[in-house]
């Protein structure tokens, strides 16, 4: 079985994807660590994000493996490095490049045999576009905003609401304007609207819909 969970940043398809994947006994993939995995690496060799020609073959030549919340890079762990705000504006910016998504799509595809709960912004329309089970959650930018300050602040760190709200506001733009595998619902997804749903109820709602699908 694969399951198809996209939506915008703090839409909450991470957390919701790992609990449906346990619930279910399959693998959770967050491909979202793939394009943060590929940004961190542009840095460190500094790449500029425009540079489409080199980040492709960067893209093409790294073995990434992710798994959970972690995610290594030629068999290294990157996983404390790759959650920064900077790194999820570079990865959002290295998701604009067509040769970098056709070397992560490839690599997800192969993830997705024998089954797997994996989370995107391009799951249910590119990756996996014929599974029955796919889900778009949404939730406004406000409550976004207010997800990612909470989660900030879990960590002991201070958070500007107002610069988050912007970089979530920013991102959405991006992601969903980019040329190459907007983010956008499939015509056939589930949309889940989470602003009046905990992380239970997203759950209960998700898995809900896949028992009625089989
Ligand atoms: O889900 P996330 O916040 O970790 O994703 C970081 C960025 O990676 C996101 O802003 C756009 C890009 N991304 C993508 O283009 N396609 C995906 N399937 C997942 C992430």
């Amino acid at each position: 079985m694969i399951v198809a969970i996209d939506g915008p940043a703090g839409s909450g398809k991470s957390a919701v994807g790992r609990r449906v994947a346990e619930a279910l006994g399959l693998p959770f993939v967050d491909s979202g660590l793939m394009y943060r995995a590929i940004a961190l690496l542009a840095l460190e060799r500094g790449l500029e994000p425009t540079d489409g020609a080199a980040l492709s073959r960067l893209a093409h030549q790294v073995r990434l493996k992710v798994d959970g919340r972690k995610v290594w890079i030629d068999g290294d762990d990157y996983t404390d490095r790759v959650y920064s705000p900077e790194l999820s504006e570079a990865a959002s910016l290295v998701g604009k490049v067509a040769g970098v998504r056709l070397a992560l799509v490839a690599q997800q595809r192969a993830l997705g045999r024998p089954g797997v709960v994996m989370a995107g912004r391009d799951i249910g329309t590119v990756v996996f576009p014929d599974t029955l089970h796919k889900f778009f959650l949404t939730a406004s930018v406000e409550e976004r905003a207010r997800r990612r300050a909470a989660q900030i602040d879990a960590r002991g760190e201070q958070a500007d609401p107002a610069q988050l709200r912007r970089e979530v506001e920013e991102r959405d733009r991006r992601d969903s304007q980019r040329s190459v595998a907007p983010m956008r619902a499939a015509d056939d997804a589930t949309v889940i609207d989470t602003n009046q749903l905990d992380l239970e109820a997203t759950v209960a709602e998700v898995l809900r819909h896949i028992r009625e699908q089989s």
